[in-house]
């Protein structure tokens, strides 16, 4: 056996035998099949590590009570998720010193094989609770079908097992402050909301050189405005949205995380403000890798289609769109409004909300 060693530890005899090009094994070996074969690996190295922290991050906020000092861990361990989603990104750019022709060297060779086909890739998107009703299709048949049969069974149970965004939603529904009885937020809340409008439609109003048919169209837009913020004060409303899959939170959620998002100067309302962002970044890094993908398949390939048969870059771009998931959490910011008019906290809520020995 002999003492460890690092090539030991990393069992690297194994690892760097796993770069099998298949241009080589066709008698035509390519030299960029072996930079084509270490980036994917490397992603996959890395999804397996994002897995392992979103696993950990889901059983911390999916705990029937989560300790204020667990939040910061979830914490820590997202950031680090988003670290990984930076080198993902930058993978890109090392992967495009690959030149069009290079590609078509061996491009051939791969076929019916697919990135579409990452297991991990789809079990991420299944932990970070992308909806089955949100995928869309490729040739016509369900994601997985794309898959070998074992891996359908690992990535389909990912997809029943409570996802990011569900444990993260029932957190933020049994968050405590956003109804008390010393403080009626919701209410003063409103009433700030009116008058904001409100001022906003005399400013338009009053605008002297304003073309009338251009008053007509801002008045109309600042309807608008209030009728989206009515769905904050009227449940039935909140849930229309929903139905129509304009929005996912409960509403009791939607408030909660509302209530953060407004208040997160509080101190204890810093970490789940910190995780909700963590969230939103989450979302636009893979939004970000989605789009950088597509833009290397289209420099690669043209309008051909893809290895695994759809309409390569085409279907690609529109997942950018149709796969996000805490869409809601980017939503919040329509209904910010600014600090000054923000009901000031009563005592009793500043202090349960702020640090032990406030000076
Ligand atoms: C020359 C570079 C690449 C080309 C030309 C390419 C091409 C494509 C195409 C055309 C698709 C659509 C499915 C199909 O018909 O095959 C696809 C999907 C995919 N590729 Fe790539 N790809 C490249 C590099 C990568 C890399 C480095 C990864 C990293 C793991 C990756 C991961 C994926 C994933 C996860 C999908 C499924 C995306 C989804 O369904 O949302 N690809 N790729």
């Amino acid at each position: 056996m002999g003492a460890l060693s690092y090539g030991k530890y990393l069992r690297l005899k194994e690892l760097l035998a796993c770069q099998a090009l298949e241009s080589a094994k066709a008698g035509r070996p390519a030299h960029d099949e072996l930079l084509f074969i270490v980036t994917h690996q490397a992603y996959e190295l890395w999804f397996k590590q994002c897995l392992h922290e979103l696993d950990a991050v889901v059983a911390i906020m999916g705990a029937a009570f989560v300790n204020e000092r667990d939040v910061g861990r979830a914490l820590h361990y997202l950031e680090r998720v988003i670290r990984i989603q930076g080198v993902l990104l930058d993978q890109i750019d090392i992967l495009e010193t690959m030149t069009p022709l290079d590609f078509l060297d061996f491009r051939n060779l791969l076929t019916p094989s697919s990135g579409f086909q990452s297991a991990q890739f789809r079990r991420l998107e299944n932990r970070l609770g992308l909806e089955r009703t949100q995928r869309l299709r490729y040739n016509e048949a369900d994601y997985e079908a794309a898959l070998d049969a074992p891996e359908r069974r690992a990535v389909g149970a990912a997809e029943r097992e409570p996802s990011l965004f569900d444990v993260v939603e029932a957190w933020l529904a049994r968050m405590p402050f956003v109804r008390s009885p010393e403080f009626d937020f919701w209410r003063e809340y409103h009433a700030n909301v009116t008058r904001m409008l409100d001022e906003d439609r005399d400013t338009i109003e009053r605008k002297a050189q304003l073309p009338e048919a251009a008053r007509r169209a801002q008045l109309e837009e600042l309807e608008r405005t209030r009728e989206t913020f009515a769905t904050v004060f009227d449940p039935a409303k909140y849930e229309r949205l929903r139905a129509a899959r304009q929005r996912r939170l409960s509403y009791p959620a939607f408030l909660a995380a509302l209530m953060i998002m407004l208040y997160r100067d509080e101190p204890i309302l810093q970490g789940p403000f910190r995780l909700l962002m963590a969230l939103v970044e989450i979302d636009e890094n893979l939004s970000l890798w989605r789009y950088r993908h597509a833009l290397m398949v289209h420099r690669m390939i043209g309008m051909k289609i893809g290895t695994g048969g759809s309409s390569g870059q085409d279907y690609l771009r529109r997942t950018v769109e149709a796969h996000r998931v805490f869409l809601d959490f980017f939503n919040l910011s329509t209904y910010l409004i600014p600090r000054s008019l923000l009901p000031a906290l009563p005592a009793e809520v500043r202090e349960q909300l702020g640090f032990r020995w406030n000076a």
